[in-house]
């Protein structure tokens, strides 16, 4: 899949060309607001993305020096130019300049769908690797998705041998990175998100907690406050330029449903809800479902993941099959004395007592999610604006009487 970054003044054009790129096929888009000046101070950042669209109103605002020094410096990039005046002489300065295309505006989808096809396989040719992106998401605090998500991250990396990143992007107390190491984060979602202007590898990396040279961990704001800090668009960069230096990057969504838990939901290639065999939980579980089927999920993308189970909730479990109509992907043990143990002292269940159960089914939940990965197809990104998906333009099918 290859990675688009777009740059445009006009925050309307913007939505309709990652709407339109959408349409096309499936790509991997990230929005900067502004001219390709504001790109400059990112470093290599860019060094991320396979094609950079640049959204102009004329040939002065598109910055055809700076869009020349770019394109010089990376080879890899190929750069599009979008502009109400495709004229020959246009065409002519632009592709001086390093541009490879120039489109006119309004934007032709099938002109925008062959230009990024031919891209798309010059970059299958250079054999670039796909990153994979799983999010753990839950309808009830504290069913477990955090303690789930550390781990199965941890196994992959650890059993795996894949390159595994997990952002914790839980909007209340994000705890993810304490439930796996000792070792203090050296910055949070929030902190790096103020300051991606000046985000580079190095950078970036440094906000980094390194579990091991595999594994390595965005942690969470440390409260509700701080987590309203974290802008969309701002996530969105961090993603588009992190994404493409891992094999998976694991999302620990928590409880919430926002545009910042949309956004990854929308680049996820599989969606995991943690519940537990209470009817609590497929009430919640039940209302879930039918929200992720109003956003328009596919359904063959969502998998369930059933933790702390015990005999005692075989009844709740038949029932949450039934309302739900999904059986478990994965039935993860209750073991009080070994998770307590685990979170308690910031060790990976697997680490502890990798013969446990509970260690066991998480090791099976990483091997599956691995080998999923490994043939399952590409998620396509939705061309419908995320927001009025969420708002309500369909609404969500009404809540079965139980
Ligand atoms: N399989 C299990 N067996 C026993 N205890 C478990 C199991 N899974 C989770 N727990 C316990 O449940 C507690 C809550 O787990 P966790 O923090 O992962 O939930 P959460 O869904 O992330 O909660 P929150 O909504 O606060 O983010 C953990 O501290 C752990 O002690
Ligand atoms: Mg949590």
């Amino acid at each position: 899949m290859i990675n688009i970054l777009i740059a445009s003044e006009n925050a309307t054009r913007l939505a309709q060309i990652v709407s339109l790129i959408g349409e096309c096929g499936n790509y991997r888009t990230t929005r900067v607001a502004g001219r390709p000046s504001s790109l400059v101070e990112r470093g290599d950042s860019l060094d991320a993305f396979d094609v950079l669209i640049v959204d102009a109103s004329s040939l002065e605002t598109a910055e055809l020096p700076v869009v020349g020094k770019l394109c010089n410096r990376r080879p890899q990039v190929t750069s599009i130019l979008l502009i109400p005046d495709a004229s020959p002489q246009t065409l002519i300065e632009a592709m001086r300049a390093g541009f490879r295309d120039v489109l006119g505006w309004p934007l032709n989808k099938a002109s925008l769908g062959e230009a990024l096809s031919r891209i798309e396989s010059q970059v299958a040719l250079s054999g670039t690797h796909e990153t994979q992106i799983v999010s753990f998401l839950s309808c009830k605090g504290g069913a477990g998705t955090s303690f789930i998500a550390s781990n199965v991250a941890h196994a992959i990396a650890d059993s795996q041998q894949k390159r595994v990143l997990l952002i914790d992007l839980n909007q209340l107390y994000g705890d993810a990175a304490f439930l796996i190491t000792d070792e203090r984060p050296p910055s949070t979602l929030p902190q790096v998100c103020a300051q991606v202007e000046r985000m580079d590898a190095a950078f970036f990396d440094a906000c980094l907690v390194h579990v091991s040279d595999t594994f390595h961990i965005l942690a969470g704001a440390g409260d509700p406050i701080k987590a309203s800090e974290i802008k969309e668009e701002r996530l969105e960069w961090i993603l588009g330029v992190a994404v493409p230096r891992y094999d998976l990057v694991i999302f620990d969504l928590g409880q919430s449903l926002n545009p910042l838990s949309i956004l990854a939901l929308d680049r996820s290639n599989q969606i995991h809800l943690v519940l537990q065999a209470s009817m609590p939980h497929v009430r919640a579980g039940r209302r879930l479902q039918e929200i992720l089927a109003s956003l328009a999920y596919p359904p063959d993308r969502t998998r369930l993941l059933l933790n702390r189970y015990t005999r005692v909730g075989e009844r709740a479990r038949a029932a949450l099959e039934e309302v739900l109509g999904m059986r478990p992907y994965q039935v993860i043990p209750e073991d009080t004395e070994t998770v307590s143990e685990s979170v308690n002292h910031g060790v990976p269940v697997a680490k502890l007592s990798r013969n446990s159960a509970v260690s066991r089914s998480l090791l099976a939940l990483a091997s599956n999610i691995v080998s999923l990965s490994a043939g399952s197809e590409e998620v396509r990104v939705k061309a419908e604006p995320r927001l009025s998906r969420f708002f309500g333009r369909s609404p969500a099918p009404k809540l079965k009487a139980m």
